[in-house]
C-alpha cells in the first residue's frame, strides 16, 4: 500500500456511502456513513448504525435495511463478510492481509498516515503569554504546554503556524514597578538624587542604563516577583507613592528616556526567566515569537477612533464602551465591553482588538487560536463579537478560544503552597524531575551519566506535560506528582517506557524488516488496527484543538502493546512471524515517538 493511499476509514466510509446510494437511490447519497470503531472486540473492527438511522426516513425495519445494505456493500477486497447485530448494526472486520498491508504502508511512508491539510491554512496560536515582572504560574504552564502541542500538531498537518506570545508587558502596573525599583535602587546606593543613579534593585554590580537590559546587575524574575509584591503594598498604603506611580505611567507612555530604559530592563530580565522555563519545558517559543502588548500601543487610539466612527462606542461614566451583540448582563440588559477606561487608559480589550486587526490585515491569518484560562472566555467571546461587528474579523477567519481549567492541589482547592502563595513553576518542575530520577533508580535503571540525568529530566517534565494534556481541556485537574510520575496507568512515564522498551527490543534484533506479511494473532491485529488510526487521531486534534484525543489514542496503542507482549513473543518467534512482528514493533515505536513529539514530550530510547 503506497503512502498516499487514503486511510482505511476513509475507504470504508466511501464504500458504505456507495452501498447506500446503490440500495436506496441518490436521495440518500449525502448521508454520513457513521462509521465508528467497534465498541467491543466481538463486534469486529468497525461498526455503523446506518440502518437504524435510515429506518425512519425510509419507513423500513432496521434489520431489513441492514441486510439490503450488506447486499450492496463491496468490501470483499478489504473485509471479512460483514455481520449484522441486533437491532440493525453492521459490523465490519478487516482481513488480516488488509491490516498487514496498511502497516507496511505506514512503514514505507514518512507521515505514518497523518493526512496533509488541504487547504493548508495560516494559523496564529496565541499562547503562554506570561506577564512581565511576575513569575509564570501553573496557568501559564498549562497555556505553554497545550499551546505548544497545538502548534506542533497544526504544523505537522502542514499548516503555516505563527506562534504568538502575547506578553503582558504594558499597563498601569509598570508605573509602580518602575517607581519602586528606582526608590530601592536609590536606597541601596545611598543616593538621594535618583537621577544620577542607575543601579536597579537586587543587583550587586551596578548596571548602567546603556547596559544591555537583562545583563548582570538586573534583578532576576524571582526578585522581580518580590519587587512587584512590595510595590503593590506601597501603592495601596502610601498615597504619595501611588501618585508618583501614576505620573510614572505618564512618563512611560510619553517615551521618557530613563523610564523607558528601566522598563526595557524589566522586560528583558523577565524574558530571561521565561526563556529558561521554555528551555526546560522544551517549548518551541523563542524571542522571535513575542508579540507583546506594548507593540500595539501606538495603534490603540486608531482602534478607538475607528470603532467610534463606525458608531459602535458609547460613553458610560467617563469610559468608552461597546455593546457587541449576544451578551446580557445580570440586569438582562446588553453587556458593556470597556474599550477605554475612564482615566483615558487602554486596557486588555483594546489591545486584543488591535491584535486581531494585525493578525488579519498584516499576518493574513485564516484561523486564530487563543490558549488561555477558561475564565477568560467571556472576554474572548466579546472581543471576537466586537471585532466581527467592526468588520475586522471576517467570517472566513475562525477565532477560537481554547479555554483550559484550573490546576488544583491535592485538597481540591486552587493550587497554593502551605503559606498560601502561588506555587513556583520552577520548584514544581524540580520536584517532578527528582521524582522521576527516584523512579528510575527504583526500577533498577542502569543508565550512565549524563544520560541518566537527561532521561530523568525527560521523564519528569514528560509526566507533568502528559498529565496536563491528557485531561479534558476545560476541566480542572488535581496536580498530584505521585500519580503523574508513575510507571503504570495513564501517565507520561508509562508511554515513554512503552517506547523505550520497543526501541531496546529493536536494537537487539539483527535487522528490522520493513514489511508485515503475517498477522494471525487477534492481539497483533488489534495493534495494527490502532496504528492505522494514528493519522485520524492527529487530524482530529487539528480540528477540535483537543490534545487529549491524541493522548487517548497513544494510551490505547501502549495498552494494546502490553497485551501484545503477553500473547506474542517477538525475538523468540519463528520466521516468518518474527519478521512481521519486528516490523509491527517498528511501526508502533514510530507512532509512539511521533505522537509524543507532537505532544512536546521527549521519548528516550532507553530508560
Ligand atoms: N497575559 C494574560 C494573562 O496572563 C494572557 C494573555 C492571553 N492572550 C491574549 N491575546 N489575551 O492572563
Amino acid at each position: 500500500m503506497p503512502a498516499s493511499t487514503p486511510p482505511l476509514t476513509t475507504v470504508l466510509a466511501e464504500r458504505l456511502t456507495q452501498a447506500v446510494t446503490a440500495a436506496l437511490g441518490e436521495a440518500y447519497a449525502g448521508l454520513d456513513p457513521e462509521l465508528r470503531p467497534a465498541t467491543r472486540p466481538e463486534f469486529g473492527h468497525y461498526q455503523t448504525n446506518l440502518a437504524l438511522r435510515l429506518a425512519k426516513p425510509t419507513g423500513r425495519p432496521p434489520r431489513e435495511l441492514a441486510e439490503t445494505l450488506r447486499e450492496h456493500l463491496e468490501l470483499t477486497d478489504l473485509c471479512e463478510p460483514p455481520e449484522i447485530a441486533e437491532p440493525g448494526f453492521l459490523n465490519l472486520t478487516l482481513r488480516p492481509a488488509t491490516l498487514a498491508a496498511a502497516v507496511t504502508g505506514l512503514l514505507a511512508g514518512d507521515r505514518l498516515g497523518v493526512p496533509a491539510a488541504d487547504p493548508a491554512q495560516r494559523v496564529v496560536v496565541d499562547y503562554s503569554s506570561p506577564n512581565v515582572a511576575r513569575e509564570m504560574h501553573v496557568g501559564h504552564l498549562r497555556s505553554t504546554v497545550i499551546g505548544d502541542s497545538l502548534a506542533r500538531v497544526l504544523a505537522h498537518l502542514g499548516h503555516d503556524v505563527v506562534r504568538a506570545n502575547h506578553l503582558g508587558d504594558w499597563g498601569t502596573q509598570f508605573g509602580m514597578l518602575i517607581e519602586a525599583l528606582l526608590d530601592e535602587r536609590a536606597d541601596r546606593t545611598g543616593a538621594h538624587d535618583r537621577a544620577g543613579s542607575d543601579n536597579p534593585a537586587g543587583s550587586d554590580k551596578p548596571a548602567g542604563p546603556d547596559d544591555p537590559p537583562g545583563a548582570a546587575g538586573w534583578p532576576d524574575l524571582a526578585e522581580l516577583g518580590r519587587l512587584y509584591q512590595r510595590a503593590r503594598t506601597r501603592f495601596d498604603d502610601d498615597p504619595e507613592f501611588a501618585e508618583r506611580s501614576r505620573r510614572r505611567v505618564v512618563s512611560l507612555q510619553s517615551g521618557d528616556r530613563e523610564t523607558t530604559q528601566v522598563w526595557r530592563g524589566l522586560v528583558a530580565a523577565s524574558l530571561a526567566g521565561f526563556d529558561s522555563t521554555y528551555a526546560r519545558l522544551g517549548a518551541l517559543l523563542t524571542d522571535a515569537d513575542i508579540a507583546a502588548e506594548s507593540s500595539y500601543n501606538d495603534v490603540l487610539p486608531g482602534v478607538i477612533a475607528d470603532l467610534d466612527s463606525a458608531g459602535l462606542l458609547h460613553e458610560s461614566d467617563g469610559a468608552l464602551v461597546a455593546f457587541p451583540p449576544g451578551f446580557s448582563g445580570r440586569d438582562g440588559g446588553p453587556l458593556a465591553l470597556i474599550v477605554r477606561k475612564s482615566d483615558g487608559g487602554f486596557g486588555y480589550v483594546a489591545t486584543d482588538l488591535a491584535a486581531v486587526r494585525r493578525r488579519v490585515d498584516e499576518i493574513g491569518v485564516d484561523r486564530i487560536v487563543y490558549v488561555v484560562d477558561v475564565r477568560q472566555s467571556l472576554h474572548f467571546d466579546q472581543v471576537f463579537a466586537l471585532a466581527r461587528l467592526a468588520g475586522w474579523l471576517p467570517q472566513r477567519v475562525r477565532a477560537e478560544h481554547v479555554g483550559f481549567g484550573m490546576v488544583l492541589g491535592e485538597d481540591g482547592r486552587p493550587f497554593k503552597t502551605r503559606s498560601g502563595e502561588n506555587v513556583r513553576l520552577a520548584t514544581l518542575l524540580d520536584e517532578a524531575v527528582a521524582k522521576a530520577a527516584a523512579l528510575l533508580d527504583e526500577r533498577g535503571s542502569q543508565l550512565p551519566e549524563p544520560e541518566r540525568t537527561a532521561v530523568a529530566a525527560a521523564v519528569g517534565i514528560g509526566a507533568v506535560k502528559w498529565a496536563d494534556l491528557s485531561n479534558d481541556l476545560g476541566r480542572d485537574y488535581i496536580f498530584s506528582l505521585d500519580r503523574m510520575v508513575a510507571m503504570d496507568g495513564n501517565t507520561g512515564p508509562y508511554l515513554q517506557y512503552a517506547h523505550a522498551r520497543l526501541a531496546t527490543l529493536l536494537r537487539r534484533a539483527d535487522a528490522v524488516p520493513s514489511r508485515v506479511e503475517v498477522l494471525e494473532h487477534p492481539v497483533e491485529q488489534r495493534l495494527a488496527l490502532a496504528l492505522t488510526r494514528f493519522g485520524e487521531a492527529v487530524d482530529e486534534v487539528g480540528t477540535t484543538l483537543e490534545p487529549h484525543r491524541l493522548c487517548t489514542h497513544l494510551f490505547g496503542v501502549a495498552a494494546t502493546l502490553s497485551s501484545f507482549y503477553e500473547a506474542c513473543p517477538v525475538l523468540r518467534a519463528e520466521q516468518p512471524v518474527r519478521a512481521s512482528r519486528l516490523a509491527l514493533c517498528d511501526a508502533t515505536r514510530r507512532v509512539l515517538a511521533t505522537g509524543l513529539d507532537l505532544l512536546g514530550i521527549v521519548a528516550p530510547d532507553r530508560m
